[in-house]
């Protein structure tokens, strides 16, 4: 439980206390995150309510990964804008991945945001929110420091010092978690057990808004799923950008009272041979360790799952754990992103279509009934219709539960928006989603005959 800090001026027993309005876009991290953020916030005194004409205050947890995303935001952005000039005394606040990228040059453009953290720096949102409702809404962007907490372009150098004393850990330790949401049917929960990415996928934000990776410990990875357990979670899934990348090496990386804290994940090169390593004599904690660990020690958990797997990587001791743990779900959340080699190439993805087709194949031979779910991006740069009849026919050959299909698109601070035009015209790219979609949907009707 989050104590309300002494520094705060709100606590429980204030009768008006400040009610916020927290919308959520983007993946099930920043589900988390907005999980965590309502439970710190109430433990500190604030009131939520699920209506925003109703707020003080309104938080909106952003997403980056597609323009669409960010738009969609950005709309609400704007009509809370329409309702401060029209005189509505509102707070707000662009929390996530948005907040990140965009950094105070999203202040400057809408003056009508009041304070910006970035999904690293969430532990410190209650100081901001607390510095806002004591000084005033300001519109001077270049004098907002203290309502602005970003991880900026440090994030990477100081990954290492960073993770050593991960302030956010707290966050992830210390979740409120509402009984009455587990009595309205919320007996499930996520358990973020990386955070960040190393990969740099050559399309993607996240590695740049959520910054490097960080392996949490599996003590309290292991805890945290026993604690959800004993307030009545049965199906909790396990979060990581490359989930199966999960490696904790024990002894390396300790806090000043000695504890285990979490820790930096070796790369997308440095992976095997630090999983090499791990065979000579340091004591780790693999992935598959830790899916058997938590399926041994808490098994009131019924239903066990984890996305995002990276198709490279994912050794035959995790899918074996995964076959012989009844309450683990042979389920495999593990995107293809494109069926062409020239593609995956330009992508940066670190592995070819014949590498995941001989994984599909691996990971069935373990479960022959595995439920596999993946991403597809069409329209990449340079796409053309033999690349993407190679998507179609990747498609074809393994039996999707269901694909997300995604219509490429670039992103500021990423490799490709400055290495490749995007030449591929709005248009094509919808056709290949839609054809895409049609496939997928006469692939999941047929699975689901099956
Ligand atoms: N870590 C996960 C994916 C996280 S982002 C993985 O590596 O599989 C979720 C999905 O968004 C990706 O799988 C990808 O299909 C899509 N995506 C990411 N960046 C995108 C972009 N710039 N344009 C279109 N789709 C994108
Ligand atoms: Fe993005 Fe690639 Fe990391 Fe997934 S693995 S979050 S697609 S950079
Ligand atoms: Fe979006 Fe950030 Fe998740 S960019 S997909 S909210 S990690």
């Amino acid at each position: 439980m989050v104590k309300a800090t002494s520094e705060s001026s709100l606590s429980e027993s204030r009768p008006n206390a400040p009610t916020v309005y927290l919308e959520t876009f983007g993946c099930q991290m920043n589900e988390l995150d907005s999980e965590l953020v309502e439970g710190h916030l109430t433990a500190l005194g604030y009131r939520f309510t699920k209506r925003v004409g109703d707020a003080d205050i309104v938080l909106y947890n952003t997403c980056s990964v597609r323009e669409q995303a960010e738009n969609k935001a950005l709309s609400r952005v704007g009509q809370i804008g329409i309702r401060k000039r029209e005189g509505h005394r509102i707070v707000l606040g662009v929390i996530g991945c948005m907040a990140e990228r965009e950094g105070t040059a999203m202040i400057r453009k809408y003056p009508q945001i009041d304070l910006l953290c970035g999904p690293g720096e969430l532990d410190k949102l209650p100081m901001l929110l607390d510095n806002v409702l004591r000084t005033g809404a300001s519109t001077d962007a270049d004098r907002a420091i203290d309502r602005i907490a970003l991880q900026g372009s440090n994030a990477r150098r100081t990954g290492t010092l960073q993770a050593a004393e991960d302030s956010l850990e707290m966050l992830d330790l210390s979740r409120a978690f509402d009984p009455d949401r587990a009595e309205a049917g919320g007996r499930s929960a996520y358990v973020r057990i990386t955070r960040g990415c190393n990969k740099f996928c050559t399309y993607c934000v996240v590695p740049h808004t959520r910054g490097p990776e960080v392996h949490r410990t599996p003590d309290a990875i292991v805890e945290e799923c026993r604690m959800l357990a004993d307030r009545g979670v049965i199906e909790i899934t396990l979060l990581g950008q490359t989930v199966n990348h999960y490696l904790y090496t024990h002894g390396s990386a300790l806090t000043i009272e000695g504890r285990e804290a979490p820790q930096v994940g070796p790369g997308l090169k440095a992976f095997r041979q630090s999983a090499a390593a791990s065979s000579l004599g340091a004591r780790t904690t693999t992935f598959a360790d830790l899916l058997h660990r938590i399926h041994e020690e808490v098994p009131a958990v019924q239903r066990l799952r984890f996305v995002t797997s990276y198709p490279r990587d994912f050794t035959d001791d995790a899918l074996r754990v995964m076959a012989e743990s009844p309450r683990i779900c042979n389920y495999l959340h593990v995107p293809a992103q494109s069926g062409s080699d020239r593609i995956l190439k330009l992508m940066n993805r670190g592995y070819t279509r014949a590498e995941y087709l001989e994984f599909i194949d691996r990971a069935r031979s373990f479960m022959p009934d595995v439920s596999i779910a993946g991403d597809i991006i069409v329209g990449f740069p340079t796409e053309t219709e033999e690349d993407f009849e190679l998507t179609r026919s990747l498609l074809r050959a393994v039996p999707f539960k269901n694909n997300f299909i995604f219509k490429y698109s670039p992103r500021p601070g990423t490799v490709a928006i400055d290495r490749f035009e995007d030449d591929v015209p709005d248009e094509v790219k919808r056709r290949r989603n839609n054809e895409l979609l049609a496939l997928q949907a006469e692939i999941s009707a047929d699975v689901h005959a099956r």
